[in-house]
């Protein structure tokens, strides 16, 4: 990885500074709670990948359903000669689904790793020879200057995966706000928002049989203890998904099975037994949460799509017009 050339802060130790941060802060927080955003270490990204091909793991395929079901509509209701300015990158699979549609004038990866940035602009570029690929290496949680090639055209925003349900609201409406300036006024975006479905189906999306999203889990434990010279001892935590109903998420914690007490860059930690650690938030969704979301965010819905199991939902939506009233 050429760390140096991302938006990564290493000490001279090479320890990743927001990492410590995060962990250190989040560990002397009651309840403790570390950001899901280093669950995607390469080992979390790589453990990521097999959780999207699970049986228990629906979101993935349901969404690749309504891109590919619904290239029709997106024709209808996407103008031609879009730049597409895709919101993470990561997934190289379901965006030709979407481009192949639209007869786009140009691609904006944007993702905050250049490795991933690198390969899903190449991967881009060798399906659809002619389209300009600008990839751009930037946090998109803040508003970003695109390419100035990409200035003048209207943009289509794309942010599938359901990744804003990682968010709790007020992070969700500040970063759809910031998409908006990224992508202007007279933009549109294409959003992927998982919905709210039966108790037993969500907890096992993400507590499969195999065991993958558990190592995906516990894999942020171990690169606490690899890059944090932490001493949590990995035998003692477990893997746990419940649904939060006040909060419509599905929620992971690393759960101590027994008293621990370990260390993590010096300090020194303890979980009673039973205690945990949040690692992450998936939020779902329904058609008005949806739009409230989508509407405080500065986005007025167009169209939404399900799958043919109504499992997950696609919406476009575009810029919300300044009104004067009411
Ligand atoms: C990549 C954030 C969409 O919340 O469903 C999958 C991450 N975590 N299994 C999700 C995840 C556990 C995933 N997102």
């Amino acid at each position: 990885m050429r760390r140096g050339l991302e938006l990564v802060e290493l000490d001279r130790h090479g320890v990743n500074t927001a990492f410590r941060a995060d962990v250190l802060e989040g560990l002397a927080q009651v309840p403790k709670a570390i950001p899901a955003r280093w669950l995607y270490d390469e080992a979390g990204s790589a453990l990521f990948e097999r959780i999207t091909q699970l049986p228990e793991y629906y979101p993935t395929r349901a969404e690749t359903e309504i891109l590919g079901a619904q290239c029709e509509a997106f024709r209808r209701l996407i103008p031609p000669g879009r730049a597409v300015v895709e919101f993470g990158s990561g997934s190289s699979v379901k965006t030709p689904l979407l481009l192949g549609c639209i007869s786009p004038a140009a691609y904006v990866p944007l993702d905050i790793s250049g490795d991933f940035l690198r390969a899903a602009a190449a991967d881009l570029a060798g399906k659809f020879p002619g389209l300009p690929v600008h990839p751009v290496e930037a946090d998109f949680t803040k508003p970003v200057r695109l390419p100035h090639e990409v200035e003048v055209l209207p943009k289509l925003g794309f942010f599938p995966g359901s990744t804003i349900g990682n968010m709790v609201a007020r992070t969700a409406v500040d970063l759809l706000r910031s998409m908006r300036a990224t992508l202007g006024g007279d933009s549109l975006l294409l959003i992927g928002m998982d919905l709210i479905k039966d108790r037993a189906l969500l907890e096992a999306a993400y507590d499969d049989a195999e065991g993958v999203t558990a190592a995906f889990n516990l894999n942020l434990a171990r690169r606490i203890n690899r890059e944090l010279a932490g001493t949590i001892p990995l035998d003692k935590l477990r893997h746990v998904a419940r649904w939060n109903d006040t909060y419509a998420r599905i929620e992971m914690h690393l759960e101590a099975t027994e008293p621990i007490a370990f260390t993590v860059d010096g300090r020194r930690f303890a979980l009673a037994k039973g205690e945990t650690i949040h690692t992450e938030n998936s939020h779902k969704f329904d058609r008005r949460s949806q739009y409230t979301l989508l509407l405080a965010g500065g986005w007025t819905p167009v169209e939404r799509w399900l799958d043919s199991e109504q499992r997950f939902s696609l919406i476009l939506a575009e810029a919300t017009r300044p009104r004067n009233a009411p």
